[in-house]
């Protein structure tokens, strides 16, 4: 467990490199990484390579005994390569050049772009191949799967399609182009669709400009860290992400390389509405559910954020402490922090690091050295992981598609993950959010939100986990789509209907107005968004309708399937719903349930298999008391504790 930073040397005036190392060391950081964006300084020509500088700053980060995380630059190739070569600059969707100026404008699939990124990062391998302070290398920086429409591109979109589906007949076939006379005649004819709204274009051609873009950035990170390995095959490789407009696909990225990394910009305003998520603990789960295993965070939050937005408020006391033991509680085995000192130039001078401008330490800086010494109290738990008995299954795909076509006002797939994430935190549950195609075998619950998009080898697990015993949860939006994100000519939810044993009627997209269900001991909760009006086969009602015109049908189902059961919740509800229905999911599969905990407080637990830690986060700005059990050992502190009190975003952790 360590803490990092991110660090810009190419930035600051020779004389701080020592000056910082050291600070840093002082301060307890052991990770630096660096040189994402630096191409322009290790090669100034074309073909002259200089890595003087770099061998001094790693020399000087390892003298003061700190690790080093080294980058291909790749993310911003120096200017008299665009100059040389402009083909490799991205295109937008007005066929037009992008302005050069800002960052990361290169065609990823671009041979021209590609061979200088290899060429790079080949020299760069090869010349730290045996440095041991370079633990582990990062391939470029926050990888979008851009929807360039060069002409290499484009061509590259409809290789991919004839790949595919062999003719133009088929291809036509499968997007359905007899609307709108869309058929193609001609290979040439495909375009990406990227002219606005999207909206209208089709959503077929959509589903597969998502799948070309995202393989190829997949590819990309695939043929970097190839080079990388060939150099030095043990050394771990990573790629930072975050949750951008043009999402790769996750699941096949983070395939390519050893562990996942996540920029963590958690907020610093709490809203007031009960109903809005804010916490970040769904992100950290989903970035562990990606590879199943702990990741990195490669930036964390660090002061008040803006540079192109309007600044953020800074963060309150405890949150730059509070928000990376998060993270730790979540599955993080690293914090690297964005970043050392703020920037004096460049246009993210107002996205502030751990030091201001002034270079003098203040409030963050301080909250900041107390974060290391707590992290070093923390090597105990060296090799622990979240165990969870719940899963949330979360599909890149069907994300896009929803993107694509949003379905109702105020519906938001994310969202939907997020009401029983944030249901099961309420009672202290590790939630794992994982992929719908993952080992679903030692979950007692598994939630399968909006599961839009059918996927057969996912049906089939999905069948299978149930089959086995399992218990599973499916909402409205369910089966909507074939596997080309088209719709499909059968009730809903589709596949999925034996094993629900029930089937949509009608529904009724009600978007922001409300309605109201009744469960099945008169409890009554408020709908929006969506309601599925069902009918029953196999499956007995859970809750009905309660108003509309469709009183007294049913609107959330259970169905016994082989040895398990699987519900169906037709409709959207109010988080009072979802922290009743869980808390009952748990209670019948033994999972255990902490009751009372104070609103905003977050419990995970990381185990080796012998000893537990149990994590008691505010995510709040109000105290927070916890009574334990039993007295457990506060790691923080090194006292038997009967009661945790916390502050505002402050953290406990205890050995059970
Ligand atoms: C991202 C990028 C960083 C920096 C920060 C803050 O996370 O990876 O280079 O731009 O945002 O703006
Ligand atoms: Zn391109």
């Amino acid at each position: 467990m360590k803490i990092g930073v991110d660090y810009y040397p190419e930035q600051w005036d020779k004389s701080l490199w020592s000056k910082d190392a050291e600070m840093m060391a002082r301060t307890g950081v052991k990770t630096v990484r660096i040189a994402e964006f630096a191409w322009s300084r290790l090669e100034p020509e074309d073909g002259r390579f200089d890595f003087a500088w770099l061998d001094e700053v790693i020399g000087i980060f390892s003298h003061f005994g700190l690790e080093t995380v080294l980058c291909t630059p790749t993310n911003c190739p120096p200017l008299w390569l665009y100059e040389a070569h402009p083909e490799i600059i991205q295109t937008g969707a007005d066929g037009k050049k992008i302005q050069t100026g800002i960052r990361g404008h290169r065609c990823l699939n671009s041979p021209v772009f590609m061979a200088y990124a290899k060429r790079i990062t080949e020299e760069m391998a090869k010349h730290y191949a045996s440095n041991p302070s370079v633990v582990a290398w990062q391939i470029d920086n926050e990888l979008e799967a851009y929807p360039c429409c060069c002409d290499v591109c484009k061509e590259g979109f409809r290789s991919y399609l004839t790949e595919k589906y062999d003719t133009v007949e088929n291809i036509n076939k499968v997007f359905g182009n007899s609307v709108w006379s869309g058929e193609y005649s001609n290979i040439t004819q495909i375009e990406p669709p990227t002219a606005y709204p999207k909206a209208w274009q089709n959503p077929a051609l959509c589903m597969e400009y998502y799948r070309f873009t995202s393989d190829s950035t997949v590819k990309y990170v695939k043929v970097l860290s190839s080079i990388i390995r060939r150099y030095n095959p043990k050394v771990k490789i990573t790629t930072n992400t975050w949750f951008c407009e043009n999402m790769p696909d996750f699941y096949k990225m983070f395939d390519e390389v050893d562990f996942v990394s996540y920029d963590n910009y958690p907020p610093v305003r709490i809203p007031e509405n009960p109903d809005e998520f804010y916490s970040h603990a769904f992100h950290l789960d989903l970035m562990r559910g990606i590879k199943q295993d702990n990741f990195w965070v490669m930036e964390q939050l660090s002061g008040p954020t803006g540079s192109w937005a309007p600044m953020a408020p800074s963060p309150k006391p405890n949150m730059i402490k509070g928000y990376a033991l998060q993270a730790i509680a979540h599955g993080a085995d690293a914090v690297v922090h964005f970043r050392w000192r703020t920037a004096l130039t460049g246009a993210e001078m107002h996205w502030h690091g751990i030091l201001d401008h002034s270079n003098v330490p203040g409030r963050r800086f301080f909250e900041f050295a107390e974060l290391c010494k707590t992290v070093s109290k923390l090597s105990i738990m060296r090799n622990t992981k979240i165990v969870s008995d719940v899963a949330i299954l979360y599909s890149p795909e069907t994300e896009y598609a929803f993107k694509v076509q949003p379905q109702t006002e105020g519906f938001y797939y994310f969202e939907q993950l997020k009401y029983f994430h944030s249901a099961f935190t309420k009672y202290g549950a590790n939630v794992d959010v994982v992929s719908p195609d993952a080992d679903l075998s030692a979950y007692k619950v598994v939630i399968a939100p909006s599961l839009y998009l059918n996927k057969k080898s996912e049906t089939e697990n999905i069948y299978r986990y149930v089959i086995n015993g399992g218990t599973l949860v499916l909402t409205a939006r369910t089966g909507v789509k074939d596997k080309h994100n088209n719709c499909i000519m059968d009730t809903l939810p589709t596949v999925f209907k034996e094993l629900v044993g029930a089937e949509v009627t009608e529904y009724d997209p009600i978007g922001n107005s409300e309605q109201t269900i009744m469960d099945f001991s008169g409890k009554t909760f408020k709908c929006k968004q969506w309601c599925d009006i069902l009918k029953l086969s196999t499956a007995r009602a859970y809750a009905e309708y309660a108003d509309s015109y469709y009183r007294c049908c049913p609107a959330i189902t259970v169905n016994e399937y082989c040895k398990g059961i699987a519900y169906y919740v037709g409709t959207v509800c109010k988080m009072d719903f979802y922290e009743d229905f869980v808390g009952k999911l748990m209670k019948q599969n033994g999972i255990p349930r902490l009751k009372g905990l104070p609103k905003g407080v977050e419990v995970t637990t990381r185990t080796n298999g012998i000893d537990e830690y149990i994590f008691f986060f505010n995510n709040s700005e109000q105290n927070a008391s916890i009574g334990l059990p039993k007295a457990m050992y506060s790691i923080i502190d090194s006292t038997g504790k009967e009661r945790i009190d916390l502050k505002p975003f402050e953290m406990e952790i205890v050995r059970k």
